[in-house]
């Protein structure tokens, strides 16, 4: 039987400007690690604050071995905590979704308010201190509407990306819209093979044509990869500064990007026919022609922002093997179905993407756990968001190690 090298040696022979050693891929060990890296360290997306419009909404989500329950307080704000009962460890809230003025136990009842704190255990009022035993929250932060969550006590700094990103996305009013249609899917492949697959348009012209009738696949200002790009870009940059919609790539590093780009000539929307998706624009735009808002954050999300509809991905790791990705598509809360938009025509593009994308990101799964796989070398001009990826992803991964490392040889 094949014996996977360590999680240590992986590391040490990864080659910048390649594609990862296999085993990263498949591991079991390295994909524990992962959990502890990069999964309970980073800041997570979760949702759009509009999918929780009232007190008592909540969602779940399971983060490895942990389910987080993702809530709307009674004083309106969104708030998380993780789904384990303070008596003896149930789950509590057992619906992907519901609503409830309170959180119930179901094994004994013990009854938490919306802001986690423990309101009523029977039998044991005399001898349990209500105070110490809350749900545990979770670290959340709302960014113009998108809920991040951290489950390390100590989260990594966010506030550049909220900065950068702000000025882009602020303008579209996100927790201001309504989700028209929403799609689950399971890719059986590493979560880092659907980022990867993510971060490149390098397979776009030999699998997406109907997101090609509108996206460009130049990924820069200066770009010249799509014919024709580098003068659209001129005449939409006059235009879009005259009008102050910010457009240039914003300096995420390694961690994340925020850009304005264009569609193909003639094009307002990601449909497959270049029309509007939704007559009723977002916020209260009247001009369709703002291009596409490409948005994306290591780990777990990219996000696109048009004039008439948002979409946000979200991946979460379900194993070596499988990973969850959720699209959601938004548009203004008073738009009409049947009159402004219908849903299966505003998602057609993107599932046929996301089932494109699936299908590629299977192939490369089973492809990498061959004998004859080896580390291939990247585009320089088509893949170095995903050299971006791999490198934050490697800086992930080796700090956790040395952490680790520092903590045995201390006899921690
Ligand atoms: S485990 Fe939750 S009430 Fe007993
Ligand atoms: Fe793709």
């Amino acid at each position: 039987m094949r014996k996977n090298p360590s999680v240590e040696e992986l590391l040490e022979a990864y080659k910048p400007d390649h594609s990862l050693p296999g085993a990263l891929y498949y591991d079991q060990a390295a994909y524990d690690f992962e959990m502890e890296a990069i999964w309970k360290a980073e800041w997570l997306f979760i949702c759009n604050e509009c999918e929780l419009p009232e007190p008592g909404d909540f969602r779940t989500v399971e983060i490895g071995n942990n389910s987080i329950i993702i809530v709307r307080s009674d004083e309106n704000t969104v708030k998380a905590f993780y789904n384990t009962c303070r008596h003896r460890g149930s789950r509590i809230c057992l619906e992907e979704r519901g609503s409830s003025s309170r959180l119930t136990c179901p094994y004994h009842q013990w009854t938490y308010d919306l802001n986690g704190k423990l309101i009523f255990a029977q039998q044991v009022a005399e001898h349990v201190d209500f105070n110490q035993h809350g749900l545990k929250p979770v670290n959340l932060t709302n960014i113009a509407g998108l809920i991040y969550i951290c489950l390390s006590d100590a989260p990594p700094d966010i506030e550049k990306f909220r900065a950068s990103v702000l000025p882009f996305v602020t303008p579209y009013e996100p927790a201001k819209t309504k989700v028209v249609y929403e799609s689950v899917i399971i890719e059986k492949a590493n979560w880092k093979l659907v980022m990867e697959n993510n971060r490149e348009c390098y397979h776009c012209a030999g699998s997406h044509p109907e997101l090609l009738v509108s996206l460009v696949e130049s990924a820069l200002p200066d770009d010249p990869k799509t014919p024709g790009f580098l003068q659209i870009m001129e005449e939409k940059i006059q235009k879009w500064e005259s009008q102050g919609l910010p457009h240039e790539p914003v300096e995420g590093g390694n961690e994340f990007r925020c850009i304005r780009l264009p569609f193909n000539p003639g094009v307002m929307s990601m449909t497959l026919d270049g029309k509007l998706g939704c007559k009723k624009l977002i916020s209260n735009f009247t001009d369709p022609d703002r291009g596409d808002i490409r948005m994306f954050r290591v780990p777990n999300s990219w996000h696109h922002f048009l004039a008439d509809h948002i979409m946000h991905f979200r991946i979460l790791p379900k194993g070596p093997y499988e990973t969850e990705v959720r699209t959601t598509w938004h548009v203004h809360p008073d738009a009409l179905e049947g009159w402004d938009y219908d849903p299966d025509r505003l998602a057609e593009v993107w599932l046929s993407t996301n089932a494109q994308d699936k299908h590629l990101a299977e192939q490369n799964a089973l492809g990498v756990q061959s004998d004859a796989y080896e580390p291939g070398p990247y585009s320089p001009t088509g893949e170095f968001m995903v050299e971006h990826f791999n490198t934050w992803y490697m800086e992930a991964m080796r700090a956790m190690l040395s952490a680790t490392s520092k903590r045995r040889a201390s006899g921690e």
